[in-house]
C-alpha cells in the first residue's frame, strides 16, 4: 500500500470514529469526551488526510524511507495517545500511570512532522 492512499485510507476510518464519537456525544448531551473527539477528527481524520493528498499530489514527496517512518511514527503515536486519552477520561487506567507515556507517544508524532517538514522543504 502507497503511503498516500495509507494515510487517506487510515483518515477516513478515523472520520467514521470521530463523527461515530461526536453523535454520541451529542445525542447523550455528555461532553465529557470531547477533547478525544476533537483530536480524533484532528489529528486522526485531517491530518492524515492532508498527509494523504500531499503525498500523492507533490511530486517527489513519497520517495525514500523518511514517508515511510513518518507514516509509522504517526500511526503508532496517534492510536496509542487517543486510546490512553480515552481510558485516562474515562477513569479506567489512572492518570499517575498513563501519564509518563503521552510525551513518548507525543514525541513520536513530534518527530514524524519534523520529517514532514523536512521532506516538505526538499520537494514541496
Ligand atoms: C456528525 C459529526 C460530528 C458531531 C455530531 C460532532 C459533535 C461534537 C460535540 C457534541 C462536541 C462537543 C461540543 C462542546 O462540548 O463544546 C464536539 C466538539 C468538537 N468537535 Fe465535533 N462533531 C462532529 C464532527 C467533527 C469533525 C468532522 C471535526 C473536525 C474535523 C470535529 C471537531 C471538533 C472539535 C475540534 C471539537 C472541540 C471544540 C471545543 O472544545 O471547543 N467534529 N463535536
Ligand atoms: C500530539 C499532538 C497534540 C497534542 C498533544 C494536543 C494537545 C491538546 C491539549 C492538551 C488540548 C487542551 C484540551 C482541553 O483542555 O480541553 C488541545 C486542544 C485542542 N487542540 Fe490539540 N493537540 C495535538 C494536536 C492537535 C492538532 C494536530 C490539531 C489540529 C489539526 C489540534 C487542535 C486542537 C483544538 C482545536 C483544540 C481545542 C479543542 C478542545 O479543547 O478539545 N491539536 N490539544
Amino acid at each position: 500500500m502507497s503511503i498516500s492512499r495509507g494515510f487517506v485510507v487510515m483518515g477516513a476510518v478515523y472520520l467514521v470514529v470521530g463523527i461515530v464519537f461526536g453523535a454520541y456525544m451529542g445525542g447523550s448531551g455528555d461532553h465529557t469526551l470531547a477533547p478525544v473527539h476533537a483530536h480524533i477528527n484532528l489529528l486522526g481524520f485531517t491530518l492524515m488526510t492532508v498527509f494523504g493528498i500531499g503525498y500523492r499530489v507533490i511530486p517527489g514527496l513519497a520517495e525514500g524511507t523518511m514517508p515511510k517512518v513518518h507514516f509509522w511514527l504517526h500511526q503508532v503515536g496517534v492510536l496509542l495517545l487517543l486510546l490512553g486519552l480515552f481510558l485516562m477520561m474515562t477513569g479506567r487506567v489512572a492518570e499517575a500511570t498513563i501519564g509518563p507515556v503521552f510525551p513518548v507517544l507525543e514525541g513520536a508524532i513530534l518527530l514524524g512532522a519534523v520529517l514532514w517538514l523536512v521532506n516538505v522543504i526538499r520537494h514541496a
